[in-house]
């Protein structure tokens, strides 16, 4: 259901934590290095394309989609995280154009436009996912891929400052609902984000008349070594998960 006045709410949300979550991307504290790698991966040869980087902030993973070759466009709500991106583009060029938008809509795309479009760490924050699925199938080519990597749904909530606490998993695990970790050092600690059991993620975007294609089209990614060191609980713990949905051709 789409909630009026979400999108402008969620941009605002972000706009209030510009500044932490820059400081938190700069100290390598947001799951990049585990997230990006899987998108380029899932999203496979991008150069030459024109790619869509969904809820793209401070524009971390437009910069890798650009730097193997894509055609980048970011969007996001959030001006201040935008400010970030276009403050990176100005002093290092790679030809990346972001912009405000609401991911629900995409009113700035035009359809089939983008060959692929990925979300990195986006869709937790999102309040229509069924809207946002359905802008995404407009504005693919068909035969476009999307491909999204989220905290996973069943993990404890990782910290932002390197002295983790582990949250248990929200309970309960199947409802949907806003949630925010007891840990304030945590980007879900600063701002509560979006529950939603796995099969949500999926049927949703089934429904939007996106596909599951082989090869390995879901990924359940395990943390990497410094996060196990600081939190071996995370042996027993997914970590993010990932997924490519494809538009028939
Ligand atoms: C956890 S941050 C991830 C940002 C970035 N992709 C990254 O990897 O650092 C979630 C982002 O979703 C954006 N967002 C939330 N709702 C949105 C919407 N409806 N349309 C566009 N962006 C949205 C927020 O502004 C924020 O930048």
């Amino acid at each position: 259901m789409r909630v009026a006045g979400a999108g402008a709410g969620a941009g605002a949300r972000y706009d209030a934590i510009a500044e932490r979550y820059v400081a938190l991307v700069a100290s390598h504290s947001i799951p990049h290095d585990t997230a990006i790698p899987a998108l380029l991966d899932l999203l496979g040869p991008v150069a030459g394309r024109p790619v869509l980087d969904l809820a793209c902030g401070t524009g971390q993973l437009s910069r890798a989609l650009a730097a193997a070759g894509a055609q980048v466009v970011g969007i996001d709500l959030s001006a201040g995280l935008l400010h970030h991106a276009w403050e990176q583009e100005r002093a290092a060029p790679l030809g990346i154009a972001s912009r405000r938008d609401d991911a629900q809509c995409l009113g700035s795309l035009p359809d089939a436009s983008v060959d692929a479009a990925a979300c990195c760490l986006g869709l937790t924050d999102i309040d229509d996912l069924d809207a946002l699925y359905h802008a995404v199938a407009r504005v693919l080519r068909p035969g476009g891929v999307l491909a999204f990597c989220i905290n996973h749904p069943a993990a404890p909530a990782t910290s932002g400052d390197g002295t983790l606490t582990l949250q248990p998993v929200p309970i309960p695990y199947l409802r949907q609902r806003r949630w925010r970790s007891g840990n304030p050092a945590s980007v879900r600690g600063l701002l509560p984000t979006w529950h939603r059991p796995l099969a949500v993620y999926l049927n949703a975007a089934l429904a939007a008349g996106l596909w599951l294609t082989p090869p390995e089209p879901l990924r359940e990614l395990p943390a990497p070594a410094h996060v196990l060191a600081r939190s071996p609980a995370y042996r027993q713990h997914p970590y993010l998960f990932a997924a490519r949905l494809r538009k028939p051709a």
